[in-house]
């Protein structure tokens, strides 16, 4: 076998997402040194299309935290959201209701921000790795990896981070006794579209339809991004332009509201369902974001889940450095978990109470529209899901 060179760190960190980027920075910041290691490579991730809304809490981070204040220049407050259904939209005021905004700004961006940061910065964040594996994380982790130029390395470190997505490579190091696999699987998918067409309103549009549900999201002035309900076996090859801007008149149109179609160009089936691995810590590896629970897109939780685990990880590892108390870096997994069930209800509840179920009867469809009308028509019903969708206060 080749000789590995050996390179070593405080923190490897597994996975070059806005999780693995944001930890990255702000150890940089902390004097605390780490290597990212990402299997894509950058092109392919600033590809990926991804959702959009940051809670004021994840904003801050990227604003207070010296990443970009791009968002806050290219981002879109909103200040609402519409809940429509039986043909009519209800304004969900956040401001009104709990005092807080959420931004529009697409992962992607968030991404792009972090990993210019990082490289102007210094950072060590090697794209395109293959056969990255770790090992000892219960001793002294390694993790051994070839790089772009199929050089091989063992990088040492005292702490492994696994951020490496809803595939994660790291979660499955885990012992299957020492953890536990909570799932709940969706019977439905969103088709995912992007269209050349102006905003059709100035806030984000959930639907409920006995035809399914919609989502009316933006980008830009000129390009919008939208999604309908769709079987999760669904293929986009059957869907021509015609057919999708109907399945998008049928849920969301009426009452004087038209939908603004134009060319179609990127479509996508989403499959999603809810996960999560508890604890979220084995040894001396911690998992963080996507690595660890994912939900479905409807409460659009799950890149600022990825931020708040990563901001009281760096709190424990900050602690660790800078006094050697393992206590912060001990209490990571319940403090993560705490927000992550509480985001993991908000989004089943979202999710449930917005789609329609293909076997639907009567009752449930009634029961559906009555709980809609509930949420809209009491003060205490919607500040619930103001709370929720903005980022529930006070982080632990
Ligand atoms: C998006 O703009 O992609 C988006 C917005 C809100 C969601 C999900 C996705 O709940």
């Amino acid at each position: 076998m080749s000789q590995r060179k050996v390179l070593t760190t405080q923190v490897a960190i597994m996975g070059a997402g806005p999780a693995g980027l944001m930890l990255s920075h702000l150890l940089a910041r902390a004097g605390i040194e780490s290597v990212v290691l990402e299997i894509r490579s950058h092109q392919e991730i600033a590809e990926t299309v991804r959702a959009g809304i940051l809670e004021a809490g994840s904003v801050n981070m990227l604003v207070d935290g010296g990443v970009s204040d791009r968002v806050l220049r290219d981002g879109h407050r909103h200040d609402g959201i519409e809940l429509r259904f039986n043909g009519e939209s209800h304004r969900i005021d956040f401001q009104g209701l709990v005092g807080e905004s959420v931004w529009l700004y697409p992962q992607t961006d968030v991404f792009l921000d972090l990993s210019a940061r990082r490289k102007a910065d210094g950072g060590d964040v090697r794209y395109a790795v293959t056969d990255a594996t770790i090992h000892d994380i219960e001793s002294k982790p390694k993790v051994w990896f070839t790089d772009a130029d199929g050089v091989e390395y063992e990088l040492r470190a005292d702490f492994i981070t696994g951020a490496d997505g809803s595939r994660s490579h790291c979660r499955v190091q885990i012992p299957e006794a020492q953890r536990k696999w909570y799932f709940h699987e969706y019977p439905f998918a969103w088709f995912g579209i992007l269209a050349e067409a102006p905003r059709s309103s100035e806030e984000l549009i959930y639907a409920n339809s006995e035809h399914g549900f919609a989502l009316i999201s933006q980008r830009t002035e000129t390009v919008q991004r939208m999604y309908f309900q769709c079987d999760p076996g669904e293929d986009v090859r059957n869907w021509d332009e015609d057919r999708i801007w109907d399945a998008f008149r049928s849920r969301v149109n009426g009452n004087g509201f038209e939908v603004k179609e134009g060319p179609v160009i990127d479509k996508t089936v989403l499959k999603f369902r809810s996960f999560v691995h508890a604890p979220m810590r084995h040894g001396n590896l911690f998992l963080a974001g996507d690595a660890a629970h994912t939900v479905p897109p409807t409460g659009a939780k799950g890149l600022n889940l990825a931020l708040n685990d990563v901001r009281v990880l760096f709190e424990g590892f900050d602690s660790f450095y800078s006094t050697g108390s393992t206590v912060l870096l001990d209490a990571y997994s319940g403090r993560a978990l705490d927000r992550v069930w509480k985001a993991q209800q908000f989004s089943y509840w979202m999710t449930s109470m917005l789609h329609t179920a293909a076997d639907a009867d009567d009752f449930s469809r009634a029961r559906q529209l009555g709980e809609l009308h509930s949420v809209v028509s009491s003060r205490h019903g919607s500040a619930y899901l103001a709370e929720a969708y903005t980022g529930w206060p006070g982080a632990r």
